[in-house]
C-alpha cells in the first residue's frame, strides 16, 4: 500500500452554492488558498474533488482513470447535452462516434465552412448599414445560426432564422441556470430535438436530401458499433452538438471584439493582415475570457496521484478557466498578451479552453477547428470594418 496523503478538504455541508456565486473563480480561489491544484468538497449532495493545472488536465483526460457515464449532472443533459449524445460515451462506443464527429472536420470541410461564414458575415454587414442600432451579440448568433445551419445541411426556413436562433441560444445560456431560466433552456431544447429528429427521419425517407459530408447526411446515415443506425432521437442531439456550439462561438466573437476595443493598439496590428499574428490573437481571447469553466467525469477504478487516492465513482471536475490562467503555466496570466502564442510550445493539457488530450481518443471538443475557423473570418469583419 503507497503512503497515502489526505487530500486538503473544503469544510461544509454543501458548496454548490459557492460555485454558482464564485462560477469561473470557484476552483481556483480554493487552489491558491488550499497551496494545492487538488482539494475535496462537496456538490450537488456529493462528495467531489476539483483539480487544476497541466499534470491534473494529464491524468483528468487518461481513459485509464476516468469515464464519462453517468458523470454529467442532469441540469446539463437537460439543457445543454441532451440524452445519449457522445459526452456521455465512453470507450469503443465514444472512439467510434467521435469518429463519426470528426469525419466532417476534414479540410475541404472547415474551408467550405469558412465561405459560408464569410458569406453570412457579408450579409449581415450589408443588412447592419441600414440599421440605426445593432446589438452585436443577438446579430451574431443569428448569423451563427445561419451559418451552422447552411454548413450542416439543415433547411432554415427564412421565418424561423430568430426562433431557432433563440432556441439554440438559450440552451447553452441556461446550462448552469436554475428555475425558470432552466426550464426555458429545456424547452429549447426540445423544441429543437422535435425539428431535428423530424428532419432525421425525413432524411431516411428520402424526403430531405442534404448535400453528402455534411453533419445531417452523415449523422443520419452513420450506423453504431452493431450495424444498426442511431435513434432518431440520438441522431437529432449529434446533429444539435454541431448546430449549437457553432451559435456558442457568438460569445467568443463578442469577447473578440471586445478585446479590438479595450486594446486599440492591438487593432493596429490586426489591421495589417498579419494572418499569424490574427492567430495568436485568436487564441489569447480563447485562453484570457471565461466561457468554459470546468468539465465533469467520474473516477473509473481506483487509483493514487501524488500520493492521493481517488476512490472509484468520486466526480471530479476539472478547471479549464484556472488552468488556462494558471501562473506556473502563463507568464502574467492576468494580462491580455497576444505574443505569447508566438513561440508557444503547444501541449494538449495546459491551453484548454474547449477541454485537453486527442481529440481522435478523448473528449476534447470536436469542434476546437471549427471554432478557430470561424474566428479568424469573424475577427476579419471586426477589425475592418468601422462598427
Ligand atoms: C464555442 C466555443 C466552444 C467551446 C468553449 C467548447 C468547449 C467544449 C468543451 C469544454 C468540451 C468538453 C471537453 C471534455 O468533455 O473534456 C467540448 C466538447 C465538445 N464540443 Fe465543443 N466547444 C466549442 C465549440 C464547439 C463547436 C463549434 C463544435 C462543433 C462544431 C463543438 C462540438 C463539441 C463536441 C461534439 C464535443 C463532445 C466531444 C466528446 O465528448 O468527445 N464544440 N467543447
Amino acid at each position: 500500500m503507497p503512503n497515502l496523503t489526505k487530500i486538503p478538504q473544503e469544510e461544509g455541508i454543501d458548496h454548490t452554492l459557492s460555485l454558482l456565486r464564485e462560477g469561473y473563480m470557484y476552483i481556483s480561489n480554493r487552489r491558491r488558498s488550499f497551496h494545492s491544484d487538488v482539494f475535496a468538497t462537496r456538490l450537488l449532495g456529493k462528495k467531489a474533488i476539483c483539480i487544476g493545472g497541466k499534470e491534473a488536465a494529464e491524468i483528468f483526460y487518461d481513459n485509464e482513470k476516468f469515464k464519462r457515464k453517468k458523470a454529467a449532472p442532469n441540469r446539463a443533459l437537460e439543457t445543454l447535452f441532451g440524452q445519449n449524445g457522445i459526452q456521455t460515451l465512453d470507450g469503443e462506443a465514444h472512439k467510434h462516434r467521435k469518429d463519426m464527429f470528426m469525419s466532417i472536420m476534414t479540410p475541404e470541410g472547415l474551408k467550405n465552412l469558412t465561405n459560408v461564414t464569410k458569406q453570412q458575415w457579408q450579409t449581415a454587414v450589408d443588412k447592419w448599414e441600414r440599421m440605426d442600432k445593432v446589438v452585436l451579440y443577438d446579430e451574431v448568433q443569428e448569423i451563427m445560426c445561419r451559418t451552422a445551419c447552411q454548413w450542416a445541411g439543415v433547411p432554415l426556413k427564412e421565418d424561423e432564422v430568430k426562433k431557432w436562433t433563440n432556441d439554440l441560444g438559450a440552451m447553452f445560456e441556461t446550462a448552469a441556470s436554475v428555475g425558470p431560466a432552466h426550464w426555458l433552456g429545456r424547452n429549447a431544447r426540445n423544441r429543437v430535438e422535435k425539428w431535428i429528429g423530424d428532419l432525421i427521419v425525413q432524411v431516411r425517407d428520402g424526403k430531405v436530401n442534404p448535400p453528402e459530408n455534411t453533419a445531417l447526411h452523415t449523422f443520419a446515415w452513420h450506423r453504431d458499433l452493431n450495424g444498426k443506425f442511431l435513434d432518431t432521437e440520438i441522431a437529432a442531439v449529434e446533429v444539435i452538438n454541431i448546430l449549437r456550439p457553432i451559435v456558442a462561438i457568438a460569445v467568443f466573437i463578442n469577447f473578440t471584439a471586445l478585446a479590438v476595443y479595450h486594446f486599440p493598439e492591438e487593432r493596429k496590428k490586426l489591421e495589417s493582415g498579419d494572418e499569424k499574428y490574427a492567430l495568436m490573437f485568436i487564441q489569447e481571447v480563447r485562453r484570457f475570457y471565461p466561457f468554459f469553466p470546468f468539465v465533469a467525469a467520474l473516477v473509473k477504478k481506483d487509483f493514487t496521484w501524488k500520493g492521493y487516492q481517488f476512490e472509484e465513482g468520486t466526480f471530479t471536475l476539472l478547471d479549464l478557466y484556472g488552468t488556462n490562467h494558471d501562473p506556473k503555466i502563463w507568464d502574467n496570466p492576468e494580462v491580455f498578451n497576444p505574443k505569447r502564442f508566438a513561440n508557444w510550445a503547444d501541449s494538449p493539457f495546459s491551453f484548454i479552453p474547449q477541454g485537453g488530450g486527442d481529440y481522435f481518443m478523448g473528449h476534447r471538443c470536436a469542434g476546437e477547428w471549427v471554432t478557430i475557423e470561424v474566428m479568424k473570418v469573424s475577427l476579419n469583419y471586426l477589425v475592418s470594418n468601422e462598427f
